[in-house]
């Protein structure tokens, strides 16, 4: 079969520019999908940090002011991992500190709609004939709100199918009034229910979600979820209507940055048959982090955006029980700032046995993922989860709330799954501290039978969480998209 022309449009991508998982599979996907022989570029704009990484980038093309609110830009053309990176060089809108999203102070971006708006207008014309490339996408893979008006700009353009993948529905993009549709350069017609109007805003993410060619989301299960107002929150109708052209495809993991055995970040490498190695680890990141050498308790690793989805107020209600349990806690994460406040005194409050890290440090998520003894996602929500597939890599079983693709990628421990091997991690009863605590309870017991926890261990580390399979689905996907198109 002929390959396609995929445009992989983002707004982050590890391990430059990343605030969670869309970075890791920004990274991973296109890869795959190259590797599966696929014609693949990914668009992304000129962050300070790209440019710092690709100085060679030449200039592909200059593209003219294409809206009142859009200023003229220019394509950049690097390569990583084999792959051609598209650079989408304007820097009155994205040579900036901060985060890709956030001034420095956290504060969204004022023009984040003229500097998404910009991003999805190009990534749509990279699929039609005006396209300043040699080069035309058949297929513009859209992800998350910050490109999601792609697919809105090539309805009403004409050129490529689109493909919307939801990472995060909790992020809509939504901004202004009915002028920001002229200023964006859509059109006016498309101001309306079924077009990129949502509640008198324009919505970013109901416009790829009405518009787009095919859509998808992280994991089957909250593929499932999305059409239920509780987790699609008010588009929740508008994905039950689109319920056939809606796909859950699993995340992978980039099995080359995220391998214990040969991990730049870790002294002491190791192996599901070399596990005594990982106890070393352990040692390791105790005394990194200021806690006991306790060898008699389990330890408790934590790496997340510390905000309300992540469920960490959960633990922060039992947090003062853990040193009796007895366990150690070690967490790296940032976030909002009352979740972050409550762990720095938590921690203050058990030295030596709580340690806390506030920020965002790439090295010290490797080194918690193979330190620590079990690995705690307790997620009111989780569209895929990438941090329990690396746990289970590392061999650090999972505590997790059965949602999401959490729900879809980790088996509670029991005698059944443990007969079948298939037993990987720990799961919740429900939303509560008080579930919380019996789990953590359950993996202190289960912790002190060392021959179980290492057949949980390895029924972890056996698990298949390869790009390979999702490239596959996603390619049927594009064709499927394509197929819709014409
Ligand atoms: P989400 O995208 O919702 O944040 P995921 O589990 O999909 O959740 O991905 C989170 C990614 O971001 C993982 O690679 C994780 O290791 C990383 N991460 C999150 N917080 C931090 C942090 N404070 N420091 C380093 N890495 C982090
Ligand atoms: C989002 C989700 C996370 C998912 C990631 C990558 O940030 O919160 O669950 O793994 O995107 O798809």
């Amino acid at each position: 079969m002929k390959a396609l022309a995929i445009l992989f449009a983002t707004s982050e991508m590890a391990p430059g520019v990343k605030t969670g998982g869309l970075g890791d599979v920004a990274a991973a996907l296109p890869v795959a999908l190259h590797q599966a022989r696929q014609d693949v570029r990914v668009l992304i704009p000129a962050y300070p940090a790209l440019k710092k990484t690709f100085p060679e980038a030449t200039l592909l093309a200059e593209i003219p002011p294409l809206a009142p609110a859009l200023p003229a830009a220019r394509l950049l053309s690097a390569h990583a991992a084999g792959l051609p990176l598209l650079l989408l060089d304007c820097p009155a809108l994205y040579e900036r500190p901060g985060n890709p999203y956030l001034d420095p102070l956290g504060n969204d971006w004022p023009d984040n709609p003229i500097r998404f708006g910009l991003l999805s207008r190009v990534a749509a014309l990279l699929g039609q004939e005006q396209s300043p490339l040699a080069w035309r996408a058949d297929v513009v893979h859209a992800n998350d709100w910050q490109t999601a008006l792609a697919p809105a700009f090539l309805h009403y353009g004409g050129g490529a199918a689109s493909v919307l993948t939801v990472h995060n529905i909790a992020f809509q993009g939504c901004f202004g009034g009915e002028p920001l549709v002229t200023a964006l350069g859509l059109p006016d017609f498309s101001w309306r229910f079924d077009g990129v109007e949502y509640h008198g805003q324009l919505s970013f993410l109901k416009a790829g979600l009405q518009l787009a060619s095919q859509l998808s989301t992280v994991s089957p299960t909250y593929a499932r979820e999305i059409q239920d107002e509780h987790f699609g929150y008010a588009l929740a109708p508008l994905l039950r209507h689109r319920r056939d052209d809606l796909r859950g495809i699993l995340n992978g993991i980039d099995a080359t940055t995220w391998n214990p055995a040969n991990d730049p970040a870790l002294v002491h490498p190791y192996a599901a048959n070399r596990l005594a190695a990982k106890r070393r680890n352990k040692i390791a990141l105790q005394n990194e982090m200021g806690l006991t050498e306790a060898s008699d308790r389990p330890l408790f690793g934590v790496v997340s955006r510390l905000t309300h989805q992540k469920g960490h107020d959960l633990l922060l209600a039992i947090g003062d029980g853990l040193p009796h349990l007895p366990a150690q806690l070690v967490l790296l994460g940032s976030g909002d700032q009352q979740i972050e406040a409550g762990f720095l005194a938590l921690a203050r409050r058990h030295p030596g046995q709580i340690a806390v890290k506030l920020g965002f440090d790439e090295a010290l998520a490797h080194r918690i993922e193979a330190g620590a003894d079990a690995f705690l996602m307790p997620s009111r929500f989780e569209p895929c989860g990438l941090n329990q597939l690396y746990s289970l890599r590392y061999g650090t079983p999972p505590v997790v709330r059965a949602t999401g693709g959490l729900a879809d990628t980790v088996i509670d421990i029991s005698e059944e799954t443990l007969a079948a091997r298939t037993a990987n991690g720990f799961v919740l009863a429900d939303e509560s501290p008080h579930a919380l605590w019996l789990a953590l309870e359950r993996v202190c017991a289960t912790w002190q039978d060392k021959k179980l926890w290492q057949r949980l261990q390895q029924n972890g580390m056996r698990r298949d969480s390869s790009w390979a399979q999702a490239a596959g689905a996603y390619l049927a996907l594009y064709h499927d998209a394509l197929a819709r198109r014409h």
